[in-house]
């Protein structure tokens, strides 16, 4: 072989090189997360990337309605893609859909299998096309597809064979991200089931763990708190009151105001929740809002008189939507306040009982109608 037929085919191999790293490493950042939005969105980056084309599209299959959506498209034509549904057998995409067998079409204007309504509908130009089967064990979820590749350049088998293996990594990351986001319904099920435990025990706070979670969370998007721990918060308000499940019924049930002694019973519902939540390891990060939600900000609450900067976070956007809830429901003993008095009563222990902070989030979210 001459040196240029040597060079060429050192440059061929180079760049079959780089792209098998890519594919690994577009591979990796696919699996490196479990939000399904998130997945969604690598997977037409990696696709667009590996194959280097102008747009790529996400579909997926409504089982219910037999039809392919556009999951996600990039590139400008996005928002007008969304609105478009495929017929399974429709077009490129839905003869994937349907045959779960990958398609290279190169002049699509000579297959009769193209529909050309996508592109109308769009005003986009499709000159190629590379559609892939997204399949999960065996089964076709949805379909991956790029187009225009750039330098006006074919779809190939190396990239059919690249898109393929790309494909089966969007799957695992897929079905990774749909099992985490069942378990975490699971889990809040379970968690809100073990609240409505608490509240069949105690007929006078009917609905006040539900209360608590939406205040406590409308509350908190007005506060600088991530995604995560707008998480947690959600779970140390539903679980918030977990420790009464230990409490005496005698006194929880109690319909008339509790004597000294009593209330330092039910103050022992603080400790308790600890100490049921301590045997769920994953869950400790919601122990300091179980723990604290009584404790105050001039360090007058329980169960350890914590002060000011010393009470966790969470505890505080809890204590306030707890505080707000106890005020604006009537107890066997008091009639409830109006949600103004109660807004009233808020402002005035704001910064000596409240954080301050919180409660200008909880009024933001109230003046919104959030609350
Ligand atoms: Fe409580």
């Amino acid at each position: 072989m001459s040196l240029k037929g040597w060079m060429a085919q050192l440059k061929q191999i180079g760049e079959k090189t780089e792209r098998l790293a890519l594919l690994s490493q577009l591979g990796q950042i696919l699996n490196s997360t479990l939000d399904h939005q998130e997945v969604r969105r690598r997977a037409m980056e990696a696709a667009t990337q590996l194959m280097k084309a102008e747009v790529s599209s996400l579909l997926l299959i409504d089982e219910e309605k037999n039809h392919l959506f556009f999951e996600v498209a990039l590139g400008e034509k996005e928002e007008k893609i969304k609105t478009i549904t495929l017929n399974l057998g429709e077009g490129i995409a839905g003869w994937v859909a349907q045959n779960g067998k990958p398609l290279i079409v190169n002049q699509p204007e000579k297959d009769s299998r193209f529909y050309k309504g996508v592109d109308d509908q769009t005003e986009f130009k499709t000159r190629n096309i590379i559609c892939v089967p997204v399949k999960v064990k065996n089964k076709t979820i949805g379909v991956l597809e790029a187009i225009n590749k750039k330098r006006g350049e074919d779809f190939d088998k190396e990239d059919m064979s690249l898109f393929t293996s790309l494909a089966d990594q969007v799957a695992i990351a897929l079905d990774n991200a749909r099992l985490y986001q069942e378990l975490e319904e699971m889990f809040f099920q379970t968690a809100e089931s073990l609240a409505d435990a608490i509240e069949k025990r105690d007929p006078y706070t009917g609905g006040h763990t539900r209360r608590v979670t939406l205040y406590s969370l409308a509350t908190a998007k007005y506060l600088p708190l991530n995604p995560m721990e707008m998480k947690w918060l959600k779970i140390a308000s539903v679980l918030h009151d977990i420790g009464k499940i230990g409490i005496d019924d005698q006194i929880l049930r109690k319909p008339e105001q509790l004597n000294p002694e009593e209330f330092e019973v039910i103050k022992q519902h603080a400790v308790m929740g600890v100490e049921i939540i301590n045997h769920i390891k994953p869950l400790r990060h919601i122990i300091p809002g179980l723990k604290y939600h009584h404790e105050q900000m001039d360090g007058a609450g329980y169960p350890e008189g914590l002060s000011g900067d010393r009470i966790p976070f969470i505890a505080k956007i809890v204590a306030v939507a707890d505080t707000y809830d106890a005020m604006t429901t009537d107890r066997p003993y008091r009639k409830a306040l109006s949600k103004e008095l109660a807004i009233k009563e808020l402002e005035k222990c704001s910064g000596l009982k409240l954080d301050r902070k919180v409660v200008e989030a909880f009024m933001r979210a109230f003046e919104k109608k959030e609350i």
